[in-house]
């Protein structure tokens, strides 16, 4: 009897199959209705919209499906379908992209008004009708946070929420940030358990439809030759770096509520953490993978105050030039106070205490205005025990750095010490690179898309588990609190385009270590 095997989506299969025949299994998404509460947005314009044609195009939407925008703007169909071609610019042909929006329409409504609900009701009703979806319903809240627990109560309240079809499904995906502190995660999530049950919550963070850092969990367990190193024996550090070079742009009424701590670490940087520091899942099935993210987070050790020689730098960008290009402070920004204290960067000392990991740091930063946009995780190597190569001694050989590049240049590559050619006892560090765009001969796809198929076919393994939230929320709640106190105190300043304030390099420098950059 051929063993069972585990796909994804917890899906068994009961023979064995090969890595190519795996590489054909697709799920097909059943027909369904997409509703975008939001549908006005930035997100939706730039992300939501292109991500689902982009889907199309690949034939993984099902052949029977509609996207009904919802906001507040007035807007007929045609007007919301001329948006929709906006949105795809050029992509794939003309018919294409004609054929795409003919799926798309528009209702406008006050999401606080039941009215609006009435309305949906309606349209749902001929649109189900239309493209035969058995009441599979996704409803997306891609609109201010605020909303989110209105809009589900709303949705519960008008019977939204449930279906006696039993073809039917119903999803709510709740775009981030989701809440922003424990009690406030808390009290969403308990709104949204009011009504939906957790099978049908997606609490999306795009990073982790990311190919590379999707790829992260490939790496460490397709892979028989680094799992016996992945420790506190072989590993020296860990960085995580979220770096970015645009500003705050046109989003500062919610930055100025937010900052970097809760925009960039509590999901997407503690989501890099956890792929890379968890250990092995007992299979791909979503709970799996998310029982181990989530101790790693359960694990952390909270830091004893909130400056920099306790393991947290904040700073704030001031003035300075960005790719030549001379950019004002973060307090000079359309919409942000001119005495605001919110952190555009954040450094973090962590130390994860468990058995595979205590005593190594991981080091994580993020901030806007910075040299460039990359973001990468560098694992670092101890140096080799003792060195037969005298007079060099062992720390003056380089140690082995992993470097996963989630972007841009999405690849991994591998440093190691190589010899010179000739007869003189020379050293360098050289790297070995793979390149996904080289190995593969396309660029990973847009994050969303991913995600959106995941929500269709029903797999909520890239998307984050409440409890997991919680321990995010309840690690970086003292600090945040602490910070709201010291005011002013502790930010640290630094010019725009620069890799952050002089602390953050302190903070490194204490143990005898440094940010790692190239
Ligand atoms: P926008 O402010 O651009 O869009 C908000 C949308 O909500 C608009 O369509 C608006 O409609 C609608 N809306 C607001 N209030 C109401 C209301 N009372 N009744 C009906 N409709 C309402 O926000 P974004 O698109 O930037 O962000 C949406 C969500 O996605 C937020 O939670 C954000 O944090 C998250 N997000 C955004 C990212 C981005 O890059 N933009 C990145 C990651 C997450 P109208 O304009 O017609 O009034
Ligand atoms: C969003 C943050 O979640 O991620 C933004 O709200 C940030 O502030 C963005 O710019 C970064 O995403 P990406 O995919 O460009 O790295």
């Amino acid at each position: 009897m051929p063993p069972e095997t585990m796909l994804s989506q917890g899906v068994s299969v009961s023979k064995v199959i090969t890595k190519e025949e795996l590489c054909l299994f697709e799920q097909v998404a059943p027909a369904c209705g997409i509703i975008i509460f939001g549908a006005s947005g930035d997100l939706t314009h730039r992300k939501l919209l292109p991500s689902l044609f982009a889907l199309a195009q690949e034939n993984l939407l099902p052949k029977q499906f509609y996207i009904l925008g919802l906001a507040r703007s007035p807007m007929s169909d045609s007007d919301f379908q001329a948006k929709v071609l906006d949105s795809l610019g050029q992509a794939a042909t003309a018919a294409a992209r004609q054929d795409f929006v003919r799926h798309c329409g528009y209702l406008a409504g006050e999401y606080q008004d039941s009215k609006t609900y009435e309305g949906l009701r309606q349209r749902l009703g001929g649109l189900d009708g239309i493209y035969e979806t058995s009441g599979r319903h996704l409803f997306y809240l891609s609109t201010p946070p605020s909303l989110y627990e209105t809009i589900a109560a709303q949705l519960g309240q008008s019977g939204f929420a449930d279906s006696r079809n039993p073809e039917a499904w119903i999803r709510i995906v709740i775009e981030k940030p989701f809440g922003s502190s424990l009690a406030t995660a808390e009290q969403l999530n308990l709104s949204l358990h009011r009504v939906f049950r957790e099978k049908q919550i997606y609490r999306i963070d795009h990073y982790l439809g990311k190919e590379t850092v999707q790829n992260i969990l490939m790496f460490r367990f397709a892979n028989a030759i680094y799992e016996p190193v992945w420790n506190n024996h072989y590993i020296d550090q860990v960085q995580i770096t979220a770096a970015e070079s645009a500003g705050v742009e046109h989003r500062a009424g919610y930055y100025e509520q937010a900052g970097a701590l809760r925009d960039m670490f509590q999901n997407h940087l503690f989501q890099l953490l956890s792929l890379i520091a968890m250990e092995p899942p007992a299979s791909l099935a979503a709970d799996a993978v998310r029982d181990e993210k989530s101790k790693v987070l359960a694990s952390l050790s909270f830091p004893k105050g909130c400056d920099w020689q306790d393991g947290v730098v904040r700073g704030q960008y001031a003035a300075g030039a960005v790719d030549d290009e001379v950019v004002p402070g973060y307090r000079q920004e359309p919409g942000v106070k001119p005495i605001s204290t919110i952190e555009t960067y954040a450094a973090l000392k962590l130390e994860i205490d468990n058995w595979r990991w205590h005593g190594v740091p991981f080091y994580l930063r993020s901030g806007k205005r910075m040299p460039a946009r990359t973001t990468d995780i560098r694992v670092v190597f101890k140096h080799v025990p003792t060195s037969i190569f005298q007079p060099l001694l062992a720390d003056q050989i380089s140690p082995n750095i992993l470097h996963f590049r989630i972007q841009p240049d999405e690849g991994i590559a591998l440093r190691f010490e190589a010899k010179h050619p000739g007869p003189k006892l020379c050293m360098s560090s050289v790297t070995m690179h793979f390149d996904y765009e080289d190995a593969f001969g396309i660029r990973p796809p847009e994050a969303y898309a991913r995600l959106f198929h995941d929500v269709m076919v029903g797999d909520q393994t890239l998307f984050s588990r409440q409890d997991w939230l919680s321990h995010s929320w309840r690690f970086l709640d003292p600090i945040l609190e602490c910070w709201a106190k010291e005011k002013e105190a502790g930010l640290a300043f630094y010019p725009a385009g620069s890799w952050g304030p002089a602390e953050a390099d302190d903070l490194l420098q204490k143990d005898g270590r440094q940010w790692l950059t190239t």
